[in-house]
């Protein structure tokens, strides 16, 4: 199963200025890339901080959040809370049929993939801009081996950065 790390990152590698900021700061062009490769996999996952940021389910795409908070309840089939382990995760949906799934953060959620070793893409637009403080793409110690594969300048100054992660032997 194709794990697509999706996202977008500041020159000094934020993410987000807190926990609880929008991401509106990254340009039209990463926002139509992000919508691509989202429908493209069909279900984007991520955790209840991020979702909480943007508020609804992304349409077209089934939505999986991770929370520990068991009041969250859905009864729609593409909006799914789970606090299922990452593998069992990808297990059922690649059981539902799905080829590729776009991990779209925050930092908590890509750090559970990544120390698990389930992300096998990162696609990262590098924006021209500066934090200084804030949250990063990870939050752990991680040891992920990365393969070059493109960059774009997708929209003036922003780098859109494509690697594959070197599997684990
Ligand atoms: N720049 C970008 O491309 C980008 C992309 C996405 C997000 N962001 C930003 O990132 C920030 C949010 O990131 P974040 O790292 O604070 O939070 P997050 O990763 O979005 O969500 C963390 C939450 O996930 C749940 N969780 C964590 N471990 C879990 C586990 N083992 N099982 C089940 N649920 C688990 C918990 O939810 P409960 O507390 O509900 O239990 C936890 O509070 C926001 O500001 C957002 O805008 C930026």
């Amino acid at each position: 199963m194709e794990v697509i790390l999706l996202m977008a990152m500041t020159v000094d590698g934020k993410i987000a200025r807190n926990q609880m900021e929008l991401v509106n700061w990254t340009g039209s062009k990463d926002k139509q890339y992000f919508v691509k490769i989202t429908r493209n996999a069909g279900v984007v996952i991520m955790g209840s901080k991020t979702f909480d940021t943007i508020g609804h389910p992304l349409p077209g795409r089934k939505n999986i959040v991770l929370t520990r908070d068991k009041t969250r309840k859905s009864d729609d089939s593409s909006l799914v809370f789970t606090d299922q382990a990452p593998a069992q995760i990808l297990a059922d949906l690649k059981r539902q049929g799905f080829e590729q799934a776009a991990l779209i953060g925050g930092s908590v959620i890509n750090s559970l993939f990544a120390k698990e070793n389930l992300i096998t893409q990162i696609h990262l637009t590098l924006v021209p801009a500066v934090f200084g403080q804030g949250l990063s793409l990870f939050n752990t110690s991680l040891d992920l081996s990365l393969a070059y594969e493109t960059c774009k300048e997708i929209e003036k100054g922003h780098l859109l950065l494509i690697y594959k992660v070197i599997p684990h032997v």
